[in-house]
């Protein structure tokens, strides 16, 4: 008999993403913020996932918050990390917790648009196209070995807003079929 990978998922914001996972039965063991109060971290209450904010603040330095967030997730089962919306670097001290195991859902078609406006930059670049991407997290900003993407049309007159919603509807299905491989493989 196998044991499945406990997945572990790291949120900052609104968490629809995770919210994704959670809908698609994804069994999530444990879900880690940098900011404590937001909307995700409601989400996994809802859904009786245990979760814990790791605000920078109450760290000496990012290693630390990343090694205790690491501490924290392995307590919880965690073998298999998501960054869903996750919008701080990891540390090394916390990409070798889970070396290799580290998936992060990007809104843009990388290597194009990395870092944190893919969809503002996407736009003020002209592009004609975007799209989601999932992706391996290394130590660079969107660098790591892409896993899956999906294109998505600009339109006239889209906004980041009106973009960035199209491009969330195809993370929200690109991203458990993702999880769901990378547990059965
Ligand atoms: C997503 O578009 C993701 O690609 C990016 O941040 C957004 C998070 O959205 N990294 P949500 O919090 O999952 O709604």
């Amino acid at each position: 008999m196998t044991r499945e990978l406990g997945v572990g998922v790291l949120v900052s914001g609104g968490g629809s993403n995770l919210q994704a996972l959670i809908d698609a039965e994804i069994a999530i063991a444990a879900v880690a913020s940098n900011v404590d109060g937001v909307p995700a971290l409601d989400r996994a209450r809802a859904a009786g996932i245990p979760k814990a904010a790791f605000p920078l603040v109450e760290y000496r330095d990012r290693s630390e918050r990343d090694a205790a967030m690491a501490e924290w997730l392995v307590a919880n089962g965690v073998q298999l990390v998501v960054c869903a919306g996750y919008m701080h670097l990891l540390r090394p001290v916390f990409l070798g917790r889970f070396p290799g195991r580290v998936v992060n859902v990007h809104p843009a078609l990388l290597p194009a648009f990395p870092g944190a406006t893919a969809v503002e930059d996407a736009l003020s670049a002209g592009a004609v196209e975007t799209g989601a991407t999932v992706h391996l997290v290394d130590a660079g900003v969107d660098t790591g070995t892409v896993l899956r993407q999906e294109a998505v049309t600009v339109l006239p007159g889209d906004t980041a807003a009106t973009l960035h919603a199209r491009i969330r509807t195809v993370e929200h299905r690109l991203l458990p079929e993702v999880v769901r491989e990378l547990i059965d493989a």
